[in-house]
C-alpha cells in the first residue's frame, strides 16, 4: 500500500494514528539531532521528523534525500510542539518508523515554490514540474471545478453535451484555419475547427434543441496574453430562442458560477450596454466598468481656434483622472511615451490640470482662453485637483487610444479592488466591418449571424448601420464569450454571402451543405460561447490564461517542452504528397 492518507489531510484527531504516506521532498531541513522532511503531495504538506538518536540509520539515510525525491514513509502521527497555523496540517507531524525511496529526482531546474526562480521560458520547458506549484494546482482545480459546475447548470436546463468532429473543413470566423493533410485524399485537407459554429446550427436542424459542449477550438491567429493557437470554449445554442432568450439563460450561468465558485450574488440584472455607448464612453467594445473615468467627446468645442492638430482632427476626446492635476512633467511626459507607442498610435497628448485652488494650467492654453478651457473641464466631469488628458485624431482609433490610455491610469492608480468584479452584456454590434486593406465588408461576429428584423431594409443600401443580433458578455474589461441569433432562411442567408463578397460558386462550394440543410425546416436558433480559458483566467486573478492551461503554446505557437511544432521525415511528407522548401537531411 503506498498511502492511508494524504499529505493535506491528518490532524490532532488522528493523534498517536500509525500512517502510511507517499510524496515529494519539498526540502529538508537538519536541526542538530532531528531531520525535518516537509512531504507534499496534490494535497498539502505534512512534516516529517527524524530522530538521530532514536535511530541514526534511518536518520542518516533521510539526510540524503534531494529536493523532488519520490518517497513512501510509515510513521506515527503526533503533536508539533511548533504548531504551523499556514497550513491545514500545521498542528501535527510525522515520527517516521520507515521510509521507502521510490524514485530519486534530479536537482529541478527552478525551485517549485509559489515565488519559483524560474522564468517563463524554462518552467514551459519543464511545465511537469511548473504543474506542481500551488499556483498552477490552485488553476487547475478551480478550472476543473467551473466545468464541473457549467455542465451541472446546463444539465438542470435539459442542455446536452454531444460532441462535433475536429477535422472538418474551414469555418470562417476570422482567423486562419490550421490544416491537416489527407493521405488517403492526396492533395486535399481538412481543416480544425474555429468553432463549431456550423456543426452546433446543424444539430438544431437535427431538432436537438439545446446544445452545449466544452469544446477545443483552433486558430492561427497572433497570440497575446489572452490568446492561445488552440483554446477551450463553452459552445452552446438553443432552438426556439431569441436574443432575450439566450442572455436570459446564460446569464444564468453566469451568475451560477459566480455564486458557487467566487461566493458573488449580484443584485438586479446585468448592466447592458450598447456597442455604440461603449465605444462613446469607453473607448472599446468591453469596457471594464469597475471604475468610472469615462470618456468625453469635446470636439465642438475645440474647433475654430487655430490649433491645428484639434481643428484638423476627427474627433477629440478626453478623460478625468480624479486628484491628479498635481502629476509632474515627468508623469506626463511618461503617459505621452504611452500613448505615443506603436500598438496605441496617438500622435501627443494634451493636459489640463485643474489645480486644487481652482486655477488652470493646460499645455494647449496659448490657443484656448480659460472660457473655453472650462468647458472641457465641464463635460468631463472635472473638479479641482483633477487632471484632464486630452487626445485627438480618427474617431475610432482615438477613442480606443483613450481606452488604453484610461487602463493604465486605473494601473498607476489603482482604482479597482482585487476580486472585485463587473460583469455586463454589450449588444447591438453592428453586422459588418469595413475593411479598408481588402475593401470589402466582413461580418463583425461571424457570416451566420442575423440582422435586426428591423434593420433587414437597411442590407442594400445602407449596410453599415445595419444592426445585428449580436451580443458579448464582459467580465472586467475581458471578453469572455459572444454569440448571436442567427440566420435560420436561406435566402437571408444567401443575401449574406452575397453582401460578404461570396460569389454563388464560392458560397456553395464552401457552405451548400448549410444552405441545403436550411431547406428542411430549420428551426429559428441562437447561441453563444464562452471563452473557457479567459473565464477561469478572471477568476483566478492570472494575466494570461497560459497559467489556466495545463500544457500551453508560448507566443509563437511552440511547444518548449514537446518541442512542438518539428518537421517531419521526408517518408511522411511523401506518404501526403507534400514537399517543403525546407532542407530536411
Ligand atoms: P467568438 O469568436 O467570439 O465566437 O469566440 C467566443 C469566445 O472565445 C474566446 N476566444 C479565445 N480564447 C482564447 N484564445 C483565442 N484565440 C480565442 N478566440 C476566441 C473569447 C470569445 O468571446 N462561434 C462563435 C460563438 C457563437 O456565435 O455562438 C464564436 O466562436 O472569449
Ligand atoms: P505642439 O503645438 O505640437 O507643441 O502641441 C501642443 C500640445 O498638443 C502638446 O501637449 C502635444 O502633446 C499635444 N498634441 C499633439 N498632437 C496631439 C494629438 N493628436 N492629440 C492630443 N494632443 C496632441
Amino acid at each position: 500500500m503506498y498511502r492511508t492518507h494524504t499529505c493535506g489531510e491528518l490532524n490532532l484527531q488522528h493523534k498517536g494514528t500509525e500512517v502510511t504516506l507517499s510524496g515529494w521532498v519539498q526540502r529538508s531541513r537538519d536541526h542538530g539531532g532531528m531531520t525535518f522532511i516537509d512531504l507534499r503531495d496534490r494535497y498539502g504538506i505534512t512534516q516529517l521528523v527524524f530522530d538521530l538518536e532514536t535511530d541514526a540509520a534511518l536518520c542518516g539515510e533521510a539526510r540524503k534525500l534531494g529536493r523532488e525525491f519520490v518517497i513512501k514513509v510509515v510513521g506515527l502521527v503526533r503533536e508539533r510542539s511548533n504548531k504551523n497555523p499556514g497550513i491545514s496540517t500545521g498542528d501535527i507531524e510525522i515520527e517516521v518508523k520507515s521510509f521507502k525511496l521510490l524514485n530519486a529526482s534530479l536537482l529541478p531546474p527552478f525551485t517549485i515554490e509559489d515565488r519559483t526562480d524560474g522564468g517563463e521560458e524554462l518552467r514551459m520547458k519543464f511545465r511537469y514540474l511548473d504543474l506542481r506549484r500551488n499556483l498552477m494546482k490552485r488553476n487547475l482545480e478551480l478550472r476543473h471545478r467551473m466545468a464541473m459546475e457549467i455542465r451541472k447548470y446546463l444539465d438542470r436546463q435539459d442542455f446536452i453535451e454531444i460532441e462535433t468532429p475536429v477535422m472538418i473543413k474551414s469555418t470562417p470566423e476570422g482567423a486562419r484555419d490550421f490544416i491537416v493533410p489527407s493521405r488517403m485524399n492526396p492533395g486535399e485537407f481538412y481543416a480544425l475547427p474555429q468553432s463549431p459554429q456550423i456543426f452546433k446550427q446543424l444539430l438544431m436542424v437535427g431538432g436537438y434543441d439545446k446544445y452545449f459542449q466544452i469544446v477545443k477550438c483552433f486558430r492561427d491567429e497572433d497570440l497575446r496574453a489572452d490568446r492561445q493557437p488552440e483554446f477551450t470554449q463553452v459552445d452552446c445554442e438553443m432552438s426556439f430562442a431569441g436574443q432575450e432568450d439566450i442572455l436570459n439563460i446564460f446569464e444564468g450561468l453566469v451568475r451560477h458560477l459566480f455564486s458557487e465558485i467566487k461566493n458573488t450574488n449580484f443584485t438586479g440584472p446585468f448592466p447592458r450596454i450598447t456597442f455604440k455607448d461603449a465605444m462613446d464612453r469607453y473607448g472599446t467594445d468591453k469596457p471594464d466598468i469597475r471604475f468610472g473615468m469615462e470618456i468625453a467627446e469635446i470636439t465642438e468645442y475645440t474647433r475654430g481656434f487655430g490649433f491645428a492638430v484639434f481643428d484638423n482632427a476627427e474627433y477629440v476626446g478626453s478623460i478625468c483622472a480624479e486628484n491628479c492635476a498635481s502629476f509632474s512633467r515627468k508623469q506626463i511626459d511618461q503617459l505621452t511615451d504611452f500613448v505615443k507607442r506603436p500598438q496605441i498610435g496617438a500622435k501627443g497628448l494634451a493636459y489640463v490640470k485643474y489645480n486644487k485652488d481652482g486655477t488652470i494650467k493646460s499645455s494647449v492654453d496659448k490657443f484656448y482662453d480659460k472660457d473655453v478651457i472650462q468647458k472641457w473641464i465641464g463635460l468631463s466631469g472635472g473638479r479641482p485637483g483633477d487632471l484632464i488628458l486630452i487626445l485627438a485624431g480618427d474617431r475610432v482609433a482615438t477613442q480606443e487610444a483613450l481606452s488604453e490610455l484610461r487602463l493604465e491610469m486605473e494601473r498607476q492608480l489603482r482604482l479597482v479592488k482585487e476580486d472585485d468584479f463587473a460583469p455586463l452584456w454589450v449588444v447591438d454590434f453592428p453586422l459588418f466591418e469595413w475593411d479598408e486593406e481588402t475593401g470589402r465588408f466582413y461580418a463583425k461576429h461571424h457570416p451566420f449571424t442575423s440582422p435586426r428584423d428591423e434593420d433587414i431594409h437597411l442590407l442594400d443600401n445602407d449596410p453599415v448601420s445595419v444592426c445585428a443580433n449580436a451580443y458579448d458578455l464582459v467580465i472586467n474589461g475581458v471578453e469572455i464569450g459572444g454569440g448571436s441569433v442567427r440566420i435560420h432562411d436561406k435566402d437571408l442567408q444567401k443575401k449574406m454571402f452575397e453582401k460578404l463578397g461570396f460569389t454563388d460558386e464560392q458560397a456553395n462550394e464552401q457552405f451548400g451543405f448549410l444552405m441545403e440543410a436550411f431547406r428542411y425546416g430549420a428551426p429559428p436558433h441562437a447561441g453563444i460561447a464562452f471563452g473557457f480559458d479567459r473565464w477561469v483566467a478572471v477568476f483566478s486573478g492570472s494575466d494570461s490564461i497560459r497559467d489556466v492551461i495545463a500544457f500551453p503554446k508560448n507566443n509563437s505557437g511552440r511547444d518548449l517542452m514537446i518541442d512542438s511544432p518539428s518537421a517531419l521525415a521526408p517518408e511522411q511528407l511523401k506518404e501526403l504528397g507534400l514537399s517543403t522548401d525546407r532542407n530536411y537531411d
